[in-house]
């Protein structure tokens, strides 16, 4: 029998897939270096954790091109050529060589990956020098707000939908949940944690920067999964201490921390298309015509539903959404939260807001 002059590879061909691979993998590794995967970096853990998904696609991108390389090359190279028809395939009885090489360099690159995972997961939970300064906030998930609860100046708890955060102290939360499975997450921060009814869970992070940032659910949990999302505000520390102290005190001391002007004149419509920073926008879900909101939302129709409200009604469908729940929607899907997020002159302009829009 003819020895079948595909078995053996031509030696150019492997120079060939030497040097494409060597320059793909180059290209695409400055390539995913390049590009900003990820949002600011707001904590220490950030970048220790940029850092590893760094090295991860380091090592990623050549397997990725070796396997390409490799199976495109195949393609061409033993393609049947006319008059192979009839031809077996090559007789091939395998390579120790080569299953030495695909076994211990594979082990070899987890062996890395693993070690320096660990490294940086133990180092990113590790509690701080001293462990008495560190802040502790526990974390309420349920559908579909999240709650705050610090201990005040006098050690009372205080509880809020808004997350503030003092910059450069390590901060641990314990995460509670109220209902279903939600899932706390600061993509800023890079942490993030499943809230499992009955059970605690925790991180920690220390801020490095200044802002706000976004804090999602990141666990499916029911229709207004989507709208579950808030804001973390980083402070200076003595901002912090500011308002944490403010809200130790008896009532009265007027509108929520870090509202700014209380009195200035409220744009209802942008408040209902937008929420104002804190809240969840009512055109997330609800459609009303006279803002431009659209159709389709999981909320009622507001430009049918509001037909024949008053205006005692229709305050208490914002504060109090499962009091009433209009025919053909799920209850339990409005925030309930409203009349915290909100402030009071706030729910009072929406209100003057809807009557005005409503049809008769
Ligand atoms: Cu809570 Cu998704």
């Amino acid at each position: 029998m003819a020895v079948d002059p595909r078995a053996k590879t031509n030696p150019r061909t492997i120079v060939q897939m030497v040097v494409v691979g060597v320059i793909a993998s180059a290209i695409g590794i400055a390539l995913g270096l390049a590009i900003n995967w990820f949002p600011v970096q707001g904590s220490t853990q950030s970048k220790k954790i940029d850092d590893l998904w760094n090295l991860m696609l380091i090592f990623a991108v050549p397997v990725f091109v070796l396997v390409v390389v490799v199976v495109l090359f195949a393609v061409k190279e033993f393609r049947q050529r006319p008059g192979e028809e009839k031809l077996d395939g090559p007789n091939i009885h395998g390579s120790t060589k080569l299953e030495i090489i695909w076994t211990t360099v594979p082990s070899l690159i987890i062996f890395v990956l693993v070690g320096y995972s660990a490294t940086v997961l133990s180092d990113i939970e590790a509690a701080p020098a001293n462990a008495a300064q560190e802040l502790k906030v526990d974390v309420y998930g349920q559908q579909f707000a999240w709650t705050f609860k610090y201990t005040g100046v006098d050690g009372k708890p205080v509880n809020t939908t808004r997350l503030y955060l003092p910059n450069h102290q390590s901060v641990k939360f314990n995460v509670h949940s109220k209902d279903v499975i939600h899932d706390f997450w600061i993509p800023a921060m890079r942490m993030k944690i499943d809230a499992v009814p009955g059970i605690t869970t925790s991180y920690r992070i220390t801020p490095i920067r200044e802002g706000s940032y976004p804090v999602v659910c990141a666990e499916l949990c029911g229709l207004g999964h989507a709208v579950m999302r808030q804001t973390a505000y980083v402070l200076p520390p003595a901002k912090f201490k500011a308002w944490l102290t403010k809200q130790s005190q008896p009532a009265g001391g007027g509108a929520a921390a870090g509202g700014g002007a209380a009195t200035a004149a409220i744009d209802a419509k942008t408040l209902f298309t937008k929420g104002n920073g804190n809240s969840t926008a009512c055109g997330s879900c609800h459609q009303l015509t006279a803002a431009g909101t659209p159709a389709g939302g999981i909320g009622p129709d507001l430009d049918t539903a509001l037909a024949g409200q008053s205006a005692a009604q229709i305050k208490q469908s914002i504060v109090n959404p499962q009091a009433v729940i209009t025919k053909g929607y799920p209850p339990n899907v409005m925030p309930p939260n409203f009349a915290q997020t909100l402030k009071p002159a706030e729910i009072d302009a929406l209100v003057q807001y809807l009557l005005k829009n409503q049809k008769k």
